[in-house]
């Protein structure tokens, strides 16, 4: 969890809203809430290595070097991470690290640097990513500092059977987000198949969240409102994706704040057995199940997860019998149900659950198993 400049800020990084963003995450809780890691995105450097072959960030956008950066952000209580990619260039064409890696991995270590968001472009055709990343992971190790290792290929030469070899702690299963609604929902339909590659210790990253960016910044292709936001927010939650912030954390609205410090849901995110999520077919009568997904998650302690979201446009009435969830009426088993947003306990249910989601809205539910005896319930059997 964590914040990075790239949604929003692109190029217009610089020592002062590094400084001031720390100590917004500090004084508006997101810190507390598990936001830790303060991540600067591409363009941090100057257009050319020193005489030595060393990176160097651009002065006139860190003046004191960035070793005082990432001072002032650990003095805070956060983690820094800086990028870099596995090609010649990065993606805006500043250095990168192919052949510089152990060199890279040194300098970011002598920073004081915790997080290495390692990217994808003008990497030679040649060179399979698989041993790029081998690479950098082995510089990472290898460079007396605790380095998290965030692998950015978007998805590509099936990163998601080889990239936990490399030792990455996360990885991109997706193309670059857009602050819209169209994106959010081409993200989570590209996730389906791949969340089962997650696992503790390494999971997958959907992308840095939107949430709060109304339109405006580097990604801001139309913004989103804020049912939309809890959406985004509570699918990457459900389905374990690393939440990395990406909206301007001095200036959030109520709303967008208190959607991602939920802690109810975040929970569900960071929960210590780490399982993957599976995917129900809530309405057996639709054919299009991008529209209206149901994710369930077995969670640390024996409760459930449910995320149901409604994707379409029009107003849903989802169902799923429990016989779904392995509880079949021989279980003797029935679920007190908790929404998650609204803050409330809805009560014991039974045999199975149904509700009605508005366009683009969502359900996030944390359910407890109970002896099916003695009732009230909430929703009896048919
Ligand atoms: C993209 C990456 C983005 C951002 C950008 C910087 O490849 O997916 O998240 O890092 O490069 O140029």
């Amino acid at each position: 969890m964590g914040w990075n400049s790239w949604n929003t800020f692109a190029q217009n990084i610089d020592e002062k809203l590094i400084m001031e963003t720390a100590d917004k995450m500090v004084d508006n809780g997101l810190l507390a809430a598990g936001y830790e890691y303060l991540v600067i995105d591409d363009i941090w450097s100057l257009r050319a290595r020193d005489e030595n072959g060393r990176l160097v960030a651009n002065p006139e956008k860190f003046p004191h070097g960035m070793k005082y950066v990432v001072d002032y952000v650990h003095s805070k209580g956060l983690k820094f991470g800086i990028y870099s990619c596995d090609g010649v260039m990065t993606c805006a064409s500043y250095p990168a690290s192919y052949g510089r890696e152990f060199i890279d991995a040194q300098t970011f270590a002598e920073w004081g640097v915790d997080y290495l968001k390692y990217d994808n472009c003008y990497k030679p055709r040649t060179v399979p990513g698989r041993l790029l990343y081998h690479k950098m992971s082995l510089a990472l190790e290898n460079c007396g500092r605790d380095i998290l290792f965030s692998a950015c290929n978007w998805g590509e030469e099936n990163v998601e059977e080889w990239i936990k070899e490399t030792g990455a702690h996360l990885w991109r299963s997706t193309y670059d987000i857009h602050d819209n609604w169209e994106s959010i929902k081409k993200l989570l339909w590209q996730q389906v198949g791949l969340q089962k590659y997650n696992g503790v210790g390494c999971c997958n990253d959907m992308d840095m969240l939107v949430v709060g960016m109304y339109g405006k910044g580097n990604v801001g292709f139309g913004g989103c409102n804020d049912v939309e936001y809890r959406t985004h927010f509570s699918a990457w939650a459900m389905l374990n994706s690393a939440l990395i912030l990406g909206c301007d954390v001095r200036n959030m609205s109520p709303e967008a704040l208190k959607i991602v410090t939920n802690r109810d849901v975040i929970a569900i995110n960071q929960d210590a057995a780490g399982r993957q999520p599976y995917l129900l077919c809530a309405d057996p009568d639709s054919d299009d199940n991008s529209q209206l997904q149901v994710w369930v998650k077995h969670l640390d302690g024996g409760d459930l997860a449910i995320g149901i979201f409604n994707m379409s446009d029009y107003t849903q009435s989802p169902w799923f019998g429990f016989d779904e969830l392995g509880l079949d009426p021989s279980s003797g088993m029935a679920l007190v149900i908790t929404d998650l947003w609204e803050g409330k306990e809805l009560g014991k249910f039974i045999d199975y659950y149904r509700t009605t989601i508005e366009p683009h809205d969502c359900r996030m539910l944390r359910c407890k198993l109970v002896p099916a005896d003695g009732g009230p319930y909430v929703c009896c059997a048919f």
